[in-house]
């Protein structure tokens, strides 16, 4: 049997794209992948009760509970060390995480974002969709550099923006491709098929050797 790739996930809060990745490993559809942490650093964060029935282990790091954010993120490195995780997943993790960490992944980070990037980057981005008035939106999957959502980006998916949209209608239209568009990009990392060259992703056929 294939070795299974060890996913850390961090967040902030709702967590239905963790959920979203824990069901599709369960239904078989990223069965090259397993979940060795969630993390939150929000002790509220829903997510940390999501999903009572599973064993996965989910901790809770403050970041006030650090005199600084490189003593937090050494806190999160370990903790994703100990569970062995090989790919770092952001599933609404509300912070930017240094060069040092990334590095420590080996750059192995990704992001999912509510807007066809590099348009309406950090917060709000449906509340700026709207405010700008374009006709089309949707989500990017991207691996994280230091900057705000600037990282290559590894998979997008449209939907439109209706005439009555509200920020929750568009968010909600936006969140259901989110939630098929996560696992499916995590499991093309899982088979080797994701290669960055020159900050962009291609999306191999097969795994080079
Ligand atoms: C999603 O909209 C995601 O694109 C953004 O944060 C939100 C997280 O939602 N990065 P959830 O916690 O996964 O429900």
């Amino acid at each position: 049997m294939p070795t299974k790739t060890v996913l850390g996930i961090i967040l902030s809060g709702r967590g239905s794209n963790m959920q979203a990745i824990v069901d599709a490993i369960s239904a078989g559809r990223l069965a090259n992948a397993k979940v060795g942490v969630i993390i939150s650093d929000n002790p509220n964060a829903n997510a940390l009760t999501r999903i009572p029935a599973s064993d996965i282990p989910r901790v809770c790091i403050e970041r006030e509970n650090f005199k600084d954010k490189a003593s937090f993120e050494k806190a999160l490195i370990k903790e994703l060390r100990i569970h062995h995780v090989e790919l770092v997943v952001l599933a609404g993790f509300m912070r930017i995480l240094s060069a040092e960490f990334l590095n420590e992944f080996n750059g192995n980070v990704m992001n999912i974002h509510p807007s066809l990037l590099p348009a309406f980057s950090g917060l709000k981005a449906q509340e700026q969709t709207l405010n700008y008035g374009v006709k089309v939106s949707g989500c990017t999957v991207h691996f994280v550099d230091d900057g705000m959502d600037t990282g290559p980006v590894i998979l997008q998916q449209a939907v439109p923006v209706l005439e009555n949209d509200t920020v929750e209608s568009l968010s909600e239209r936006i969140l259901h491709v989110e939630h098929i568009l996560y696992p499916r990009a995590i499991s093309l990392f899982c088979e080797g098929r994701l290669k960055v060259v020159n900050r962009k992703v291609q999306i191999l056929e097969k795994p080079e050797k």
